[in-house]
């Protein structure tokens, strides 16, 4: 038996436009589970971003519940959310967001020293998360002096330092030309490999491909999901004939 990191209980959320709103996750119940490599898929305005901030707290429900890991945070303080965030989840995210004036050693190391006070243990776990991510020389650069993909492995670094029960990311090759696109998918693959749970949205067929688990968006319902089970880079044509089909079905 699986065990849910998240649950959505008739999650409904609405943006509000002067007189007018916008129903956007209109009454959808989903479960995420722990080790699992989730990918949300889904045209262009699905409420595929929406679905993903409202279940991991960066943004409130407007109705139903989002209960994440041992919290109904809907009912939630900001300040308890606030630190649920911290702790618990990580985002990787398009705009790769670095910060321009400090190191890449620094943009990874000072986000662990947030939740672990134990610099030493951190300066080391950086280290590690630069050597394994390909990123030893860069460490003392500035992100202006890296490429897109290495910023975007940075930024996957920085996510993980703090060890997130659920790692969360959109469309997180999305600006990525297709070789760096394929780095960071083989690191979250890798990541998946070892436990790490994972939630994507993605408009990209080799990210989907990832999924042991998509799901398909549709006008903020669930229009279908399909089991997987873990990538393998000898099965992915197997995997995208699935996928391909089972996104036509849905016309994708
Ligand atoms: N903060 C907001 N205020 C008002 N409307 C919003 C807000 N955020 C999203 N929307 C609207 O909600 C709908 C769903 O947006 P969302 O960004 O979740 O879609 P998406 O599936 O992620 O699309 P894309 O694939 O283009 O990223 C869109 O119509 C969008 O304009
Ligand atoms: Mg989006």
């Amino acid at each position: 038996m699986k065990t849910s990191v998240i649950k959505a209980n008739n999650l409904c959320k609405s943006f509000v436009t002067g007189k007018t709103a916008l129903n956007v996750i209109k009454n959808l119940n989903l479960d995420i589970y722990e080790g699992d490599f989730t990918v949300i898929m889904g045209s262009s305005g699905s409420g595929k971003s929406t679905l993903l901030y409202t279940l991991s707290g960066m943004d409130s429900a407007t109705s139903g519940t989002v209960q994440l890991l041992d919290n109904e945070i809907t009912s939630m303080k900001e300040e308890e959310l606030s630190f649920i965030r911290k702790k618990d989840i990580s985002f990787v995210f398009q705009s790769i967001n670095l910060l321009p004036d400090i190191t890449v050693f620094e943009n990874i190391a000072y986000c662990g020293y947030g939740v672990n006070k134990n610099k030493k243990d951190i300066n080391e776990k950086t280290l590690k998360l630069l050597e394994t991510f390909g990123l030893t020389e860069a460490k003392d650069k500035y992100p202006s002096e890296i490429s897109g993909g290495m910023q975007q492995r940075v930024a996957m670094a920085r996510a993980i330092i703090t060890s997130p029960e659920i790692l969360f990311g959109d469309e997180p090759t999305g600006a990525l030309n297709s070789t760096a696109g394929e780095e960071v998918l083989d690191i979250l693959t890798d990541l998946n490999n070892k436990g790490q749970t994972v939630v994507m949205v993605t408009h990209d067929l080799k990210a989907a491909s990832r999924a042991s688990r998509l799901i398909y968006l549709k006008d903020g319902r669930i229009d279908g999901e399909l089991s997987l089970g873990k990538f393998s880079k000898e099965d992915y044509k197997n995997r995208d004939i699935l996928i391909f089909e089972f996104l036509k079905e849905r016309g994708w």
